[in-house]
């Protein structure tokens, strides 16, 4: 996919505090100035789903089956408007948290997603769940840019270093999968170029090992 030009995951594990209203706001605020603008709903509960008018109907293929490997986003993004278009969620999304657990590289499903899709648009926004989970997760891996709505109170902001402690974190494992990425992209190559076999995918290169590194600490919660 040719990268949007911003990527923006609206994010707070904290409850209410205005991620829905600001995505939708600011997406059709974009589109309204002439930005090709694309939403993403990754909140089980579909709030921007519903302000949109996307059919919440557990029928219809929503972010939980792109998710699940059934479907691309390409066919359940909708437009919703001049400029507008929106990927909509439902209640069944609330199991992806439980079902992706066991899933090898969970946290990349979107990006992955993202990065096969042929569409591009001027900004992408995440509306993400008010938790620190899976699909939050995955729209941290997704966005290269956090918006954090939040009320200036001390609690809230207690919250708030344990989201930036996390989206680190993240941030850091990131550099680390795209770095040893890169090295077993280089390994195939000259192998490749050497008459060599290249090694399979996800196949060690011979006589390389990965570097170790050390597990990275779980997010405090
Ligand atoms: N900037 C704002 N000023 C005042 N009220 C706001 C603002 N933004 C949102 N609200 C109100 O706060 C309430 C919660 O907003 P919203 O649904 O956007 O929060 P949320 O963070 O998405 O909630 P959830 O975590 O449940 O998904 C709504 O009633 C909304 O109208
Ligand atoms: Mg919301």
């Amino acid at each position: 996919m040719q990268k949007s030009k911003r990527s923006i995951a609206v994010m707070n594990q904290k409850g209410g505090v205005g991620k829905t209203t600001t995505v939708v706001n600011l997406g059709a605020a974009l589109a309204g100035a002439g930005q090709r603008v694309c939403l993403i709903d990754l909140d089980p509960q579909a709030h921007t789903s519903m302000h949109l008018k996307l059919d919440p109907d557990p029928e219809q293929p929503s972010i939980y089956d792109a998710l699940a490997g059934k479907v691309s986003l390409a066919e359940i993004r909708r437009q919703v408007a001049e400029n507008l278009w929106a990927i909509g969620s439902n209640l069944d999304l609330a199991a992806a948290e439980i079902e992706l657990s066991g899933v090898v590289g969970r946290e990349q499903i979107l990006r992955d997603k993202l990065a096969e899709d042929s569409t591009s648009f001027d900004y992408l926004l995440i509306d993400c769940p008010p938790s620190l989970g899976i699909l939050t997760l995955n729209a941290l891996a997704a966005v290269d840019e956090v918006f954090i709505p939040l009320q200036p109170h001390f609690l809230a902001l207690h919250g708030l270093s344990k989201l930036l402690d996390t989206i680190e974190l993240v941030a850091a494992r990131l550099a680390d999968a795209v770095l040893e990425g890169k090295a077993e992209q280089k390994t195939s190559a000259k192998a490749a170029a050497e008459g060599g076999d290249a090694p399979a995918e996800g196949e060690q290169a011979a006589g390389k090992p990965k570097a170790k590194r050390p597990a990275p600490k779980p997010p405090k919660t």
